[in-house]
C-alpha cells in the first residue's frame, strides 16, 4: 500500500511544533506494518540540507509559473524516511520560519508557496513519478490542505486523509488569491474552498478529503462544537461520519529516558537513580538550590494563547510558598515572555527560564522534572504530556483534548486502581489550577505513592505502534 504523506514539517530537519515531531515518527511507524511511505515537502534550506539526494524525478513550473523553475527531487533521511522535495528556490528559499519573515510576517505569497505543496500532492498521484503512484494521500494541516482539492478537481486518483493537527491555524486568505491555485472556478463556493468570501486551505482539505482525523478523539469531538470549532464546525459536523480521533504517540528512538543521549544519566521504570541525577545535574545547571525534598514543576512549551499559561503566573506564588521549583522554556509571545522572565529574576534560587528553542534542553528539563505542566486553553493532541509519562516526570494537565485522552488523574479512587498518572484540572482558572497542584505536593508528601503512580505513569504505551496501526486500517478501509 502506497502512501503519500504531505508536510511543511519534519523532525529533526525542520520544526516549529509537535507536527514535526508527528511527520517525522508515524512514517516510520507505519512501515513495519507493511505501508509503503513517502513524505512531500517543501524544499526549505533545511529540508534540503538534511536529505540525502539521489535523483531528480521531474522539472517542472506550475501554478502560471508562481512557482519559477522547479523541480522534485527524491531522497531519504538519516532516519531512513524516504522523501520527495519540491525545490522551488523562488518561493522557498528563505531562512528561518518555514511561515514568516523575521519580523513575525507570514509571506505575502504564502497561498502560492503551500498551493504548490498540494498540487505536487496530486501530480503525484497522477504519475509525476513514474515509478511510484500513491494510492492515498495523507495531508497534515491547512499547509497541504489543498492536496484534497487538486485530487478533486483531477477526478480523485487517490484517496485522501487529511489530519488537523490544530484548526486554530486555518490558511485564510483574500478571494483575489484563488484564480492563482488554478482550481476549477466552481470550487470558490461554500461547496467548495470558500470560507466567509475569502479562500480557506485548511476548509479545503475538511470539504474534499475522503477522511478527517484529528490527533485525539477528545479533540475529534470538540471541534464539533462552536466552543472549539473555530468557526468550521458547522462542516465539521455535517461530515461526522468520515471524522475519527487517533491519538499521537512518542518517537521512542527519540525520546526514551533508557537510551536518550541528551541526558546526564539514563534511567528507566526499574532503575531510577538516573532520574535523580538528571533532577540535581538540571538543578545545578540553573543556579536552582540543590535539593529533593521539594518538586520540581517544569514546562516545555510555544508561549501562545493556546497554551493557557497565564493561569500558571497566577498559581506560581503559592506553588512558590510551598517551596517548590519551577522551570520554563519557551518562546513566543512578548509579554508572556517577559512575565516569566520577571518571575526568575524575583527568584534566582527557586524559579529559572530559558526564552528560545531548544531541544537538547527540553530533553534535560522533562527529565529532570518531577511534575511538568501543561494547562492548556485547547489542545488538538499535546506531546510534551506523553514525554512527561514516559520520563516519570507527572503530567499536570487540563482536561481537553488529548490532555483528557492521555492522563489520569490523582483520584482516590484512580489510586486505589492503580491507574493514576498525573494530575488533571478542568476549568482554566487558577482556584482549579491550584487544587491540582495541592493534589500534586499531597501525593509528594506521600513519597511511596508518588513512586506507584510514576511507576505507572512510565508503563503507559505511549508508542506510536497502535495509533500506526489505526491509521494503517484507514487507508485500508479507504482503498477497499
Ligand atoms: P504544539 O505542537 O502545539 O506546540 P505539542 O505538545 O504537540 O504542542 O508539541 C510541541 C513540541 O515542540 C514538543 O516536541 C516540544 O518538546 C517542542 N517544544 C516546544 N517548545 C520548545 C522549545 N522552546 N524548545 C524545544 N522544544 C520545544
Ligand atoms: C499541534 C497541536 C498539538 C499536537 C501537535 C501534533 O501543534 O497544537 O496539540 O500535539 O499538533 O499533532
Amino acid at each position: 500500500m502506497r502512501v503519500l504523506h504531505v508536510a511543511a514539517e519534519l523532525f529533526p530537519l525542520l520544526k516549529t511544533g509537535g507536527l514535526a515531531d508527528v511527520a517525522g515518527a508515524l512514517p516510520l511507524a507505519l512501515a513495519p506494518l507493511g505501508a509503503d511511505v513517502r513524505v512531500l515537502l517543501p524544499g526549505f534550506p533545511a529540508i534540503l540540507a538534511g536529505v540525502a539526494i539521489e535523483g531528480e524525478v521531474a522539472a517542472f513550473s506550475a501554478l502560471s509559473g508562481a512557482s519559477g523553475a522547479a523541480r522534485l527531487l527524491f531522497g531519504k533521511t538519516a532516519d531512513g524516511i524516504a522523501v520527495y522535495i519540491i525545490d522551488a528556490p523562488a518561493l522557498y528559499d528563505r531562512p528561518g520560519n518555514p511561515y514568516h519573515d523575521a519580523n513575525q510576517q507570514s509571506y505575502p505569497d504564502n497561498h502560492l508557496r503551500f498551493a504548490l505543496l498540494g498540487w505536487v500532492a496530486a501530480q503525484l498521484a497522477q504519475g509525476m513519478d513514474p515509478y511510484w503512484r500513491p494510492a492515498v494521500v495523507h495531508a497534515h494541516d491547512w499547509h497541504a490542505g489543498l492536496a484534497p482539492a487538486y485530487l478533486a478537481a483531477a477526478g480523485r486518483p487517490a484517496r485522501s486523509v487529511i489530519t488537523v493537527h490544530n484548526l486554530a491555524y486555518q490558511g485564510v486568505f483574500g478571494r483575489d488569491c484563488f484564480d492563482a491555485l488554478e482550481l476549477p472556478a466552481h470550487f470558490f463556493d461554500r461547496e467548495g474552498v470558500e470560507f466567509h468570501g475569502n479562500l480557506s486551505f485548511l476548509k479545503a482539505g475538511l470539504h474534499f478529503a475522503d477522511h478527517i482525523t484529528t490527533v485525539s478523539p477528545t479533540y475529534a469531538r470538540e471541534i464539533t462544537t462552536p466552543e472549539q470549532g473555530c468557526g468550521l464546525e458547522g462542516l465539521l459536523q455535517m461530515r461526522r461520519a468520515s471524522l475519527s480521533g487517533i491519538i499521537n504517540g512518542v518517537d521512542e528512538l527519540v525520546w526514551n529516558p533508557a537510551t536518550d543521549p541528551l541526558l546526564p544519566a539514563g534511567y528507566s521504570v526499574d532503575k531510577l537513580a538516573g532520574k535523580a541525577r538528571c533532577k540535581t545535574a538540571l538543578q545545578q545547571e540553573l543556579g536552582l538550590l540543590e535539593t529533593d525534598e521539594q518538586p520540581l514543576f517544569v514546562v516545555v512549551s510555544r508561549l501562545t494563547d493556546q497554551k493557557g499559561l497565564p493561569v500558571l503566573l497566577e498559581a506560581l506564588p503559592e506553588l512558590l510558598a510551598r517551596g517548590g521549583q519551577f522551570a520554563l522554556l519557551g518562546s513566543g509571545d512578548a509579554w508572556l515572555e517577559e512575565a516569566f522572565r520577571n518571575l526568575a529574576y524575583a527568584n534566582p534560587r527557586q524559579v529559572a527560564v530559558k526564552i528560545g528553542y531548544d531541544e537538547a534542553f527540553s530533553h534535560r528539563l522533562i527529565a529532570g522534572g518531577d511534575v511538568i505542566m501543561v494547562p492548556s486553553r485547547f489542545e488538538p493532541c499535546g506531546l510534551t504530556q506523553l514525554y512527561g509519562l514516559k520520563y516519570g516526570t507527572l503530567p499536570l494537565v487540563r482536561r481537553v483534548g488529548g490532555l483528557a485522552d492521555t492522563v489520569s488523574d490523582c483520584t482516590l479512587e484512580n489510586l486505589a486502581d492503580d491507574c493514576a498518572t498525573g494530575f488533571v484540572f478542568d476549568e482554566l482558572n487558577v482556584t482549579d489550577c491550584l487544587r491540582a497542584v495541592r493534589r500534586a505536593y499531597a501525593l509528594w508528601a506521600r513519597s511511596r505513592e508518588w513512586k506507584q503512580v510514576r511507576k505507572r505513569a512510565m508503563q503507559q504505551d505511549v508508542a506510536w505502534r497502535a495509533s500506526a496501526e489505526h491509521y494503517f486500517a484507514l487507508y485500508q478501509q479507504l482503498i477497499a
